[in-house]
């Protein structure tokens, strides 16, 4: 108790801070060098040979996840392409990405997706030829699992993002706001990349808010007593399908958002503006929820096994909060979530 009085004591004034200084410093980093890059001409020139798809080692159409169309990445890494050549020589650190809790958590709800799949195949096998106490268990497990993947982890995403993508419609459709790196020019083609863009990534969560709903059901009516030994095995097979098309569907959502949406925000959103954005999300998410969350993200960070993300990591997440992780995970994470290493030696 006294350990939760004192983190929040710690991270609220921290918040606020964060907040304050936010609205103080709203003014967007100076542009200064007014670039050639960005004209008429180049944008209307056809793009598809602009950066080839074996290049990027994927095409961005994909099936139904909610793609973009290739004029409308060209247009995007255009632009991307044209403030990276503007700021050659500003130092990394000015073009920064603080929103790594959107990334964390998507990488995540991923993590679990699989996890989800796992759990079905092996219930499955564990279930083919007996029907006793055992197995509604494991039934139950699954039922519970599911429920924290879909109707916590993946709500908590969804809700959070779509105030995000308010945020990026407010940035970077917005012509006035892209137009600040080179004055007086036409940014039209570029807001209407980034709109189409955003919306396609808001069709990917409307398209994964589906699959998570017949998931659930499915999961939930396995774990009924009425249903017949053949139901619930068709069930458990329905469960591990419709896991595997969210992580798909979630890994063309995460795609667009490391390429095409990260870049832009570090570029287009100066950094105070996105701190606060973060502080708005933890307060709207509350203590208990965001705990819960750090718990998979750091999971989910750590197993990745790419230093790179464990540096921000450490950089993005208070020192009292990551102190208190593993206790978070023994009170808080596995209680809710630990039915998805139901049966698994782990
Ligand atoms: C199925 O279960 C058996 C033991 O119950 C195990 O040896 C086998 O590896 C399992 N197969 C899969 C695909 O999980
Ligand atoms: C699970 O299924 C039962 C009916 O069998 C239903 O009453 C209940 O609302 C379902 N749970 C959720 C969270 O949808």
């Amino acid at each position: 108790m006294k350990i939760t009085r004192l983190l929040f004591l710690c991270l609220v004034p921290l918040f606020y801070c964060q907040i304050l200084a936010a609205q103080r410093d709203a003014s967007p980093a100076s542009a200064t060098n007014p670039s050639s890059c960005h004209d008429a001409s180049f944008v209307a020139s056809s793009g598809n040979n602009f950066r080839g798809d074996g290049e990027c080692g994927a095409t961005f159409n994909d099936d139904g996840g909610g793609g973009i169309d290739v004029d409308t990445r060209d247009v995007i890494l255009r632009f991307l392409d044209c403030t990276t050549k503007r700021d050659e020589i500003v130092e990394e650190d000015d073009r920064p990405f603080h929103i790594q809790g959107w990334r964390w958590h998507s990488m995540s709800l991923i993590r679990d997706s699989r996890r989800l799949e796992r759990l079905s195949r092996h219930l499955a096998n564990i279930t083919k030829d007996r029907d006793d106490e055992e197995s509604s268990f494991g039934f139950e497990a699954l039922e519970r699992a599911a429920n924290y993947v879909i109707n916590f982890n993946m709500a908590g995403l969804f809700r959070i993002q779509s105030v995000f993508l308010n945020f990026l419609r407010k940035h970077l459709c917005d012509e006035e706001s892209l137009g600040l790196f080179s004055e007086g020019e036409n940014y039209a083609a570029e807001a209407d990349a980034f709109r189409k863009l955003i919306d396609a990534i808001d069709k990917g969560r409307d398209r994964s808010e589906h699959v998570g709903r017949q998931l659930y059901d499915s999961a939930n009516a396995s774990s009924k007593s009425s249903e017949s030994f053949q139901n619930k095995q068709r069930l458990l097979g329905e469960v591990a399908r419709s896991s595997r098309r969210l992580v798909d569907l979630l890994a063309s959502m995460r795609k667009l958002q490391e390429t095409l949406i990260v870049p832009a925000i570090s570029r287009v959103i100066p950094s105070k503006v996105q701190k606060s954005f973060n502080s708005k999300v933890l307060l709207s998410l509350g203590l208990l929820e965001s705990r819960l969350h750090l718990v998979g993200m750091y999971d989910t960070v750590w197993e990745s096994e790419i230093e790179a993300e464990k540096v921000k990591f450490e950089k993005e997440i208070p020192y009292v909060a990551r102190m208190m992780i593993e206790r978070w995970r023994q009170s808080l994470y596995i209680p809710k979530a630990g039915a998805l290493d139901y049966g698994l030696s782990i």
